[in-house]
């Protein structure tokens, strides 16, 4: 298994882009689903989770043509519309081929996910959805099967409670169903608009995608199109972050700045200057002290959940007791235990964590456990005094892709060790 190993105490300088994001390209591959025409997606990021669901898309009868960045979908006949349990348990976003197939098939099996290293993570909100849309559902031998054997017909869904898969799920399926669904209070995230931008331009009639109602006006059919997926949000916090945590001097470019919007002004409360150099750029600097800031993780435009554990790293580091809030996920602190092995001083109550800093992180031998958390614990090994090996970093390859090149272009003296 792949490790990092990291010497700390560089401080991070220039520049460093980011990718297209993961969780828009995910829901976008799935789109690709509802048509028999050639779906084009540009800025793919080519990390572990697209490859997996580009797997699944296979399997399920689409041709997939890579080349770099870009992906060329088609789906001319569904030959299975299933999704296995060997794909659904290493990654829980192939649920978002049930709305997709329900939709373009009348039919589709999906397996139930299971338990997972951050939460219980249902799909109980999915399945509710599609029943709304007269799906029938029926459960057995660890699989959900969806029929709708005349198609899908217009509801109101409201989400009991808001979730981001679910939304784009549920947005899918109504696309080709007959008359109006209403979805009720709905993810707003920027991965939810950027689905439903791919969608209208593959024909689709949605109204209020980033708004907590969404319309959509059911259609005959779907034609091909071509996208540009938006860039991964998650991965430019994650260097705005390393950039603050090591006092350095680090442009993050070609990203969002509105899309960090609650990232960036918790930085700035921690003291760390931050500005915008242009429309796409943002820049960090260290002022040499960070103040202690508390935190809670929302829904969007809140505080991401996905960076999170990022915030805990940099937290470490800064003085004064920070309280940090996990609202989301009931199990999303794996990675506090790691950086305590560090030096870190955490303690855990419930949702809570308290970090008191700072304190000086030591180099040591961890585990990642899941794709943020290993994260964090490259972060802390940007600053802890010595080499930290870090295990299992296939954690981390789910979602960033080349995060050692991209680090070790800006200074960090990171190394991939096979
Ligand atoms: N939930 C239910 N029932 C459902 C669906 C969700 O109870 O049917 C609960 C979940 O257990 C959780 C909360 O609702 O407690 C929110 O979950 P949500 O459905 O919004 O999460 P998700 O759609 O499965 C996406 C991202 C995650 C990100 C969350 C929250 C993708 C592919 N994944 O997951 O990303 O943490 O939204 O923003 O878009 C990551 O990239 O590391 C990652 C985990």
């Amino acid at each position: 298994m792949d490790k990092f190993v990291i010497t700390g105490g560089a401080a991070l300088r220039g520049e460093i882009p980011t990718n297209g994001s993961k969780n828009s390209a995910l829901p976008a591959l799935a789109a690709g689903l509802l048509t028999d025409e050639a779906v084009t997606l540009h800025r793919v990021p080519r990390v572990r989770d697209i490859r997996t669901m580009e797997r699944l898309l296979v399997d399920i009868g689409t041709t997939v043509d890579v080349e770099g960045e870009t992906v060329r979908l088609r789906t001319e006949r569904i030959l299975s519309p299933e999704a296995p349990y060997e794909l659904v348990k290493t990654m829980r976003a192939s649920s978002l081929v049930l709305g997709p197939l329900v939709a373009r098939s009348g039919r589709a099996r999906v397996s139930l996910p299971g338990g997972c290293a951050i939460g219980a993570r249902p799909i109980n909100l999915h399945i509710f959805g599609l029943e709304q849309l007269g799906a029938t559902i029926n459960q057995a031998h660890g699989y959900i099967e969806a029929v709708a054997p005349d198609g899908l017909r217009g509801a109101v869904v409201h989400f009991d409670r808001i979730t981001v898969t679910g939304t784009e799920d549920l947005m899918m399926a109504a696309v080709l169903a007959r008359g109006e669904t209403v979805l009720r209070n709905a993810a707003r995230e920027p991965e939810v608009v950027d689905l439903a931008d791919l969608l209208i331009k593959m024909g689709a009639n949605i109204e209020g995608a980033g708004t907590s109602t969404i319309r959509i006006q059911g259609v005959e059919r779907l034609h091909g199109a071509e996208h540009t997926i938006i860039a991964d949000r998650i991965e430019a916090g994650t260097f705005l972050v390393a950039g603050a945590i090591t006092g350095g001097d680090l442009t993050v470019t070609r990203c969002n700045p509105e899309h960090v919007g609650a990232l960036v002004s918790k930085l700035q409360q921690c003291g760390v200057e931050v500005t915008q150099p242009d429309a796409t750029s943002l820049r960090v600097r260290g002022t040499g002290r960070l103040r202690s800031v508390d935190m809670t993780t929302e829904e969007y435009p809140g505080f991401a959940t996905d960076l999170q554990a990022q915030y805990m790293a940099l937290m470490t580091q800064a003085e004064g007791i920070a309280i940090i809030v996990e609202t989301i996920f009931e199990n999303r602190f794996m990675h506090a235990q790691e950086l305590a092995r560090m030096g870190a001083n955490i303690r855990l109550d419930g949702k809570q964590a308290i970090v008191a800093g700072p304190h000086a992180l030591t180099g040591a031998g961890v585990i990642a456990s899941d794709l943020r958390a290993s994260a964090s614990l490259v972060l802390g090994a940007l600053v802890a005094k010595g080499e930290t090996v870090i295990d299992r970093v296939y954690h981390i390859d789910r979602g960033y892709e080349k995060i050692e090149t991209k680090l070790a272009g800006v200074g960090a003296k990171i190394r991939r060790v096979v």
